[in-house]
Order: structure tokens, then C-alpha cells, then sequence
């Protein structure tokens, strides 16, 4: 009889027309830190939710825990066997206190109606003590940094008696440093005999810490492998079949009138004294750690948040947008960060959601929706995104994480822009999806498009963009030309800045 924890064997999962997982196995010991690897659509959160009990594997799978065979799972059964998974979103309560969202759960499994101030405070500090850390428990959830929020969900999970803890994408949100605090918290579950499950499209961060990789592709498990055997190459040859080489982009642009001239614009509290040059077919990348401005600047540029001084041209015109609307009609297309807010509408058709901003263009003169010229569009779109869909009649909600992603910016590309801007365009998307999405970018460049590029991802904004601006605080305090830089050199200006 083995020591795992937990066992699942030949687990499969069908769902209409998609074979999402394909006798896959996976072992976890007490203790143990596990990475699940796989490109977008590879079956990664199909099998965290057979884990957690959200969803029933086909008839064949096998499930042991503690050895013993645990048939027909509920979510409830899952966390009575200790069982917690911190989705990407965490699912916390944001006008509760820290204190009331950790005690919360405890308050649910245990059938009470009402637990006191003093009683959630004390399951919230007992919480915290277990990984040494303090979070302000009399906190509205909404006003801490999300680092914090996902400690507090960590604690939540910590209420009961914890044995497996499940983390999907768990680092994209944080800094560099916030990244090493949460591997800290890790290695100090692990201590205790509590096992970790990953699920991570940054690998090299979760590496240090885990033991073992499972790497699935197309719902096969390609192998389980220890993670001293592997690095990213090696990882990202096991998902693809390839390698993922990024290339500079050298492409050449015209900069004899602007796109778009930014000229000392600031905002109270958010940026202040920007200005830089777009010209139409340059992509343009915006750098810098997380609340330094970045995303606030862009969102001026889209309407969302004017600026309080400082001009703005485009095309020649000066602009000041006050509303969405306003930017739309002037070809300003801005595809946000989080890609839950995104306003897909999930249970309509990838189709439906790509050409919803468009259906005008879409109009016979008779004004019926020419549907062979909707779905010529759509096709295009699904095969430079590389989304991987069983049709466009597809639902949304049906969609990996990573594809919906995708159809978000199919769905603005599709209103064909002069200006497009990208807060975080690959978080959440695999190696080789990146790939695709920078060249598509990078051909709508070449026809004319100015792009705005805002991403924590070094690697990718000097390859694809032509400059590059690192923000601090605020401020923009250093251009790089990416002919002539290198990663390392705006990594370093990055750092320095910390
Ligand atoms: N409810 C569903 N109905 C139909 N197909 C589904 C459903 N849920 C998932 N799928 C399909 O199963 C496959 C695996 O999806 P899954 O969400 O497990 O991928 P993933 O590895 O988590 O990807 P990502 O990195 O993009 O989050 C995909 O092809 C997806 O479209
Ligand atoms: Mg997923």
C-alpha cells in the first residue's frame, strides 16, 4: 500500500466533442509540492476540479485517499478529506473583514449560524500563527494589496484540518518580491506535512519549490518527472513538442506623423509628467513593478481615467477623452488586465462574443448579419490567436482560461483599431500561445497600428516591442531602444528601481 496522500488513476473526462483528460494519473505525497504543467486547454483545471470534487470523472477513473477509494466526490467530501483550492480569483468577500473571510468557512462546515467578533479573530490568528504571519484582521478585504488577499485566502484554507492545497496561477499578480514571500509560505506548508499543488504558466518561479512536475498535453499525461530533471526548455518542449524561440521585432515603421503625441500629462495619485511619441505601426512596451502607474496611465489614454493636465494628440487632433465611447469612436481599443471583467458573455458563442463591438460592419445593405462574411472573420481570428475551440459555435463558458483570454483580444482586434492598447495581453497564456499572439500583434503592426504594450514579462516587450518604458512611482525613469538593449539591461533598471 503506498504512502500517498492522494492517488488518482486512469482519470478521464469527456465533455461534448472534447476529450479533456485521457486516463491521467497523479500521485501526491504528504508534504509534497506539485507542479501541473500544460499549455492552455491541456486539461490542468479540468483535473483540479475532479480533485476538489466540482466535477465526477467518467466511469474507469479511480480515486484513493489515504489509500482508501473515495467513490462519487462531492466539493464537501473533498474538504472534509482537507482539500482546499485557491482559485485565481480567490473568492474572498471584499467588504468583509480579514478576519470574518478567514473564519467564514469554519463558520459554513461547522453549521453554526453565527460566529462572534472575538471567535473569528481567534480561528484568524490561529491561522496565521500556523505560517507566521500578520495581516490586519479588522481589514475590509477590498483594501489590501492582492499579495494579501491571497494570504488571506491561504489562512482560510488553514481553518481546517489542510492536507492538500491547491494553487491555480498563484503568482501573476505579484511582484517579484511578493512572489519569494508566498514560496517562503509554501516551503513552511510543506514543513508541516501539508502538499501543494501548482498549476502555473510561470514555471521557473514555482520550480525552486517543487519536487515533481506532471506535464499534460491535450489531456495526456506526457509524465510525471522530478524537477531537478527539468528547466524551462525542457518543460516547455514536454507541453508544446517544440521550442519557443522569441524573436526581435525589426521591423521598420514610418515616424513621420505621429499617432499619438503624449505631452506632460499627469493625474493626482497616479502618474505624473509623461510624455512619449507612437507612431502608427511602432509597438511601444510599458514596463515597470505593479502599482507603479502603468495601468492608470493607460486606462487616461482609453477615457476611463482623464487626466487632470498635460495635452494628448491624435493623429494632430488634441483629445481628452471622458468616456469609453469616446475612445472607441476615435479607434482607441483597450484590452484590460483582468481577464474576468472583460465582458465576454460566457454563455454565448465564441462567434457571438468576437464580433459583438463589430455587428454594423457586419450588416448586408439589407441589413440582415452576412453570417459567411461574420464567419470568414472568425475563423481568421481563431487561427492567428491559435484558440483552441471544438467550433466557433462553441460556448464561451467552455473554454479554457487561456482561450477565453484569447477571444478577448480577437474581440477587439476585430473593431480594427489605430490604437490599441494591452494591459498584460499573455498572463494566464501558454509559451506557445504567446507566440501567436506577439506575431499577430506584431502583423497588425506592419498594416499601421500603433500598439501600447503593458506587461510585467521583460522577455516579451523586448522582443516585440521597438522601445520600451520602464515606470516608477508614478514617473517614467528610463527608455530603452530594444535594438540595442538586452533583457538583463531594463531587468536591472527594473530592480534598481525596487
Ligand atoms: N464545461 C465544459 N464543456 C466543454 N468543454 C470543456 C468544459 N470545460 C473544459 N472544457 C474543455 O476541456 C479542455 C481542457 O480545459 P481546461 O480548462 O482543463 O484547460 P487548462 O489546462 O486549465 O487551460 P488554461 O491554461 O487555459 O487554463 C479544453 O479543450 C476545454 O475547452
Ligand atoms: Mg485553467
Amino acid at each position: 500500500m503506498s504512502s500517498a496522500f492522494l492517488e488518482m488513476k486512469n482519470i478521464s473526462k469527456r465533455y461534448a466533442g472534447v476529450q479533456a483528460l485521457d486516463n491521467v494519473n497523479l500521485e501526491i505525497q504528504p508534504g509534497e509540492a506539485h507542479c501541473l504543467a500544460g499549455i492552455n486547454g491541456s486539461g490542468k483545471s479540468t483535473l483540479i476540479k475532479i480533485i476538489s470534487g466540482v466535477e465526477v470523472p467518467d466511469a474507469g477513473s479511480e480515486i484513493y485517499i489515504n489509500g482508501s477509494r473515495s467513490l462519487n466526490r462531492t466539493s464537501i467530501d473533498s474538504i472534509h478529506q482537507g482539500i482546499e483550492v485557491i482559485y485565481q480569483d480567490l473568492s474572498l468577500f471584499p467588504n468583509l473583514t480579514v478576519a470574518e473571510n478567514i473564519g467564514i468557512s469554519r463558520m459554513i462546515s461547522g453549521n453554526r449560524k453565527i460566529l462572534n467578533k472575538k471567535e473569528y479573530i481567534d480561528i484568524a490568528r490561529k491561522a496565521m500563527n500556523r505560517i507566521n504571519i500578520k495581516l490586519p484582521l479588522d481589514h475590509k478585504v477590498e483594501n489590501l494589496s492582492i499579495a494579501d488577499q491571497q494570504l488571506v485566502a491561504i489562512c482560510r484554507a488553514l481553518t481546517g484540518d489542510l492536507k492538500l492545497l491547491i494553487m491555480d496561477e498563484p503568482t501573476t499578480a505579484l511582484t517579484k518580491k511578493e512572489v519569494d514571500a508566498l514560496l517562503n509560505v509554501a516551503i513552511d506548508l510543506k514543513q508541516k506535512g501539508i502538499a501543494i499543488i501548482f498549476v502555473s504558466h510561470k514555471l521557473n518561479e514555482v520550480m525552486d519549490v517543487a519536487e515533481k512536475v506532471t506535464v499534460l498535453r491535450d489531456g495526456i499525461e506526457i509524465g510525471c518527472y522530478p524537477a531537478s530533471e527539468l528547466n524551462s526548455d525542457k518543460i516547455e518542449y514536454l507541453m508544446t513538442g517544440g521550442n519557443f524561440k522569441y524573436s526581435k521585432n525589426e521591423d521598420v515603421y514610418s515616424t513621420e506623423s505621429p499617432l499619438l503625441e503624449v505631452e506632460s500629462i499627469s493625474k493626482k495619485d497616479n502618474y505624473k509628467d509623461i510624455s512619449f511619441v507612437l507612431h502608427p505601426g511602432e509597438i511601444l512596451g510599458v514596463t515597470g513593478l505593479l502599482g507603479s502607474g502603468r495601468t492608470e496611465l493607460a486606462m487616461s489614454l482609453f477615457g476611463m481615467n482623464p487626466f487632470d493636465t498635460g495635452s494628448v494628440k491624435l493623429n494632430g487632433e488634441a483629445i481628452h477623452f471622458k468616456s469609453i465611447e469616446e475612445a472607441v469612436a476615435r479607434g482607441v481599443a483597450y484590452v484590460p488586465e483582468n481577464r474576468l471583467v472583460q465582458g465576454l458573455v460566457m454563455e454565448q458563442s465564441v462567434s457571438k462574443n468576437t464580433v459583438v463591438t463589430i455587428i454594423e460592419r457586419l450588416l448586408k445593405p439589407s441589413k440582415i448579419i452576412d453570417h459567411r462574411k461574420k464567419e470568414n472573420l472568425v475563423k481568421d481570428l481563431v487561427r492567428d490567436f491559435n484558440i483552441k475551440i471544438p467550433s466557433t459555435d462553441a460556448a464561451v463558458s467552455t473554454l479554457s482560461g487561456g482561450n477565453q483570454q484569447k477571444v478577448v483580444l480577437a474581440k477587439w482586434i476585430a473593431t480594427e483599431p489605430k490604437l490599441l492598447i494591452l494591459d498584460g495581453p499573455t498572463v494566464g497564456v501558454d509559451v506557445a500561445a504567446k507566440g501567436s499572439i506577439h506575431e499577430a500583434i506584431k502583423e497588425l503592426a506592419k498594416k499601421g497600428l500603433g500598439v501600447i504594450i503593458i506587461s510585467d514579462e521583460v522577455a516579451e516587450v523586448v522582443n516585440s516591442c521597438h522601445r520600451v518604458l520602464v515606470m516608477n512611482r508614478g514617473r517614467v525613469i528610463s527608455e530603452f531602444s530594444t535594438k540595442d538593449s538586452q533583457e538583463e539591461d531594463i531587468l536591472k533598471c527594473i530592480e534598481m528601481s525596487e
